[in-house]
């Protein structure tokens, strides 16, 4: 059984969820969070799906960037549990929040090797590929 559930900054929730970013997003490129990357999370809404002992098994943060447009950051779903639809799962509940909190649009940047995962979720690729954290990015969009 599984809870989606938002959480604050600086929660045991919030802790869980940086060391599942840390092992899935960056650990693989060698690169740490320096203490500045993490403080931009605080005004952010952070979301995770979680097992029936409250592990994390997916997580993502949500960033309003003006003009009703939310930005999806930080999705990472455990390596262990990846292709069960959990990633979608959690998505699905980002979208929900964000029309219930009146957004027209989602973006993010999307690493390359990501984006058949976005365009399963009906976003589109609306730049030319970017180089970002030094690997190949789309920005991705989806209208609400
Ligand atoms: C990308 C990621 C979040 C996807 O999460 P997931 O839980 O494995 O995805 P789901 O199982 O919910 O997949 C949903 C759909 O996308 C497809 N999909 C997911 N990742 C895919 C990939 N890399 N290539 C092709 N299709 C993919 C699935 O097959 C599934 O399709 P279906 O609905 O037709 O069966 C996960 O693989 C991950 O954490 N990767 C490492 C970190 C990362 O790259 N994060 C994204 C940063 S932008």
């Amino acid at each position: 059984m599984y809870t989606i559930r938002t959480f604050t900054y600086g929660s045991a929730d919030y802790k869980q969820a940086v060391d599942l970013r840390y092992k899935e997003l960056r650990a693989p490129l060698g690169l740490l969070f320096t203490n500045a990357e993490l403080q931009k999370d605080e005004p952010d809404v952070h979301m995770g799906l979680f097992d029936e002992n409250n592990n994390i098994l997916v997580c993502l943060t949500l960033t309003d960037t003006g003009n009703s447009k939310l930005k999806v950051r930080q999705v990472a779903t455990d390596s262990n549990q990846q292709g069960k639809g959990l990633g979608r799962k959690l998505s699905d509940a980002a979208e929900e929040y964000a029309k219930q909190h009146g957004y027209l649009t989602m973006y993010c940047h999307a690493r390359k090797v990501a984006s058949p995962f976005y365009l399963k979720l009906g976003y589109k690729i609306v730049s030319d590929e970017f180089t970002e954290v030094g690997i190949p990015h789309y920005v991705m969009e989806k209208t609400l």
